[in-house]
């Protein structure tokens, strides 16, 4: 870890300001339907209260386009962990202004205290030099644990930065460099990369990327239909970008000159339409007939692709292999789901790259049987990608 951490310093007494992503699903109640981002926060939250340290919690929620919003306010995350800690945790009213910093100065040694979504100022995204200044004299020491939002260049995640002395890196973005980086740049081969989604053009950077890590490539999602018909072949009306069949080519050149293993679906899951009720069937992926949607990878696919899992040592999953949200065409994704569990089982590092993929595998009931589900979706895309994650480049260097 190039960045110092929450170990590095002394936390007793100290107003900590940490930027938490609690950006977490609610159904229509206000019910948190997943707090996975919440329980790997723990780690953090936990040291500086242990410590001593007076906690000053940020976050976003939704996309609440910088108006106050009560549908977005974070009462509900605030109460989930006051649930977790068994601690109480004050809700604030707002995430700025003389309330707030009378309720922060009000903090004693260990106790708690969450501000109102930052998103409900336009200033949060827009990166405003004031309102990141404001956020700044909250504490005496930042720090950054939201990995989910470290691709924002935001006023809590960089702009921050320029306002405090000590800008420190959380437990959860310390373990989640760890695991992503450790697949990229120090994996045991084989080493295999599942990658499905709809579309080519949000996966070229990531595929580029992989070319020069990874022994195997299996695609999977959408995407696979604008390789096969830049190939020439019939693809019924699955989804395709027409405009990139040549880029597609040219992924399969690259693969090839890399000598990387870039593997297509043999058959595929087709339906008249995205629905719960159309009858389905199977095609192989050179007879796909005119009018069908390809839905999802078919049995041989999965076979091949289990297999190849099976036989790894290192496997990545960034994508979901089909429509998995609905039940007849969800084969593939947990099939692949189940054959990283296995193949964690028997001493392979699985890492789930986050978004869908995170979201397919808690919903196959397997997401403890894998090494590393990643609290990032975004975040992990743009890591994956090569890119610099701005939250995390503004922290302070190890000495
Ligand atoms: C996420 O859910 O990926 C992060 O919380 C970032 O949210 P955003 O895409 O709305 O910036």
């Amino acid at each position: 870890m190039q960045k110092k951490t929450l170990s590095d310093i002394s936390l007793q007494g100290k107003r900590i300001l940490m930027r938490v992503d609690f950006n977490v699903p609610l159904d229509q109640d206000k019910n948190i339907t997943d707090d996975k981002r919440i329980i790997e926060a723990l780690p953090s939250i936990r040291k500086v209260l242990e410590a001593g340290g007076r906690l000053i919690l940020m976050s976003h929620l939704g996309r609440p386009k910088g108006k106050v919003n009560p549908e977005y306010s974070l009462t509900p995350a605030a109460k989930r962990l006051s649930e977790l800690l068994d601690t109480p945790v004050t809700m604030a009213r707002e995430c700025i202004g003389n309330e707030v910093m009378q309720q922060v100065l009000a903090l004693q040694d260990g106790e708690v205290l969450m501000l109102e979504n930052l998103r409900f100022h336009p200033q949060e995204e827009a990166n405003d030099p004031d309102f990141a200044r404001e956020l700044a004299s909250l504490g005496e020491i930042y720090v950054n644990d939201a990995f989910g939002t470290a691709h924002r260049a935001h006023a809590s995640t960089e702009g921050i930065t320029h306002y405090v002395q000590t800008a420190v890196a959380g437990f959860l973005i310390e373990k989640e460099l760890r695991y992503l980086g450790n697949a990229l740049d120090n994996a045991v081969r084989p080493f295999v990369a599942i990658l499905g989604g709809s579309k080519i053009s949000g996966k070229i950077d990531v595929l580029e990327q992989l070319f020069n890590k990874v022994d195997t490539v299996l695609v999977g999602g959408a995407m696979v239909f604008t390789f096969f018909k830049a190939q020439g072949l019939s693809v019924g009306n699955s989804l395709v970008e027409n405009e990139k069949l040549d880029l597609a080519l040219t992924l399969i050149d690259q693969a090839k000159a890399k000598g990387v293993r870039l593997i297509l679906p043999t058959d595929v899951v087709v339906a008249g339409e995205i629905s719960a009720e159309t009858p389905s069937h199977v095609e192989p992926v050179t007879a796909i007939t005119d009018g069908m949607i390809g839905l999802d990878i078919g049995p041989d696919t999965i076979d091949t692709y289990t297999k190849e899992i099976l036989g790894a040592k290192t496997v990545l999953w960034n994508g979901p292999m089909g429509v998995f949200e609905i039940d007849q065409f969800a084969r593939g994704t947990f099939a692949v789901a189940r054959a990283l569990a296995d193949t964690t089982a028997t001493g392979a590092v699985t890492i789930i790259g986050g978004g869908d993929s995170a979201a397919a595998i808690a919903k196959a009931g397997l997401a403890s049987e894998v090494t590393h589900v990643s609290t990032g979706g975004g975040a992990s895309l743009e890591f994956l990608e090569g890119k610099e994650l701005p939250g995390i480049a503004a922290l302070n260097d190890q000495a």
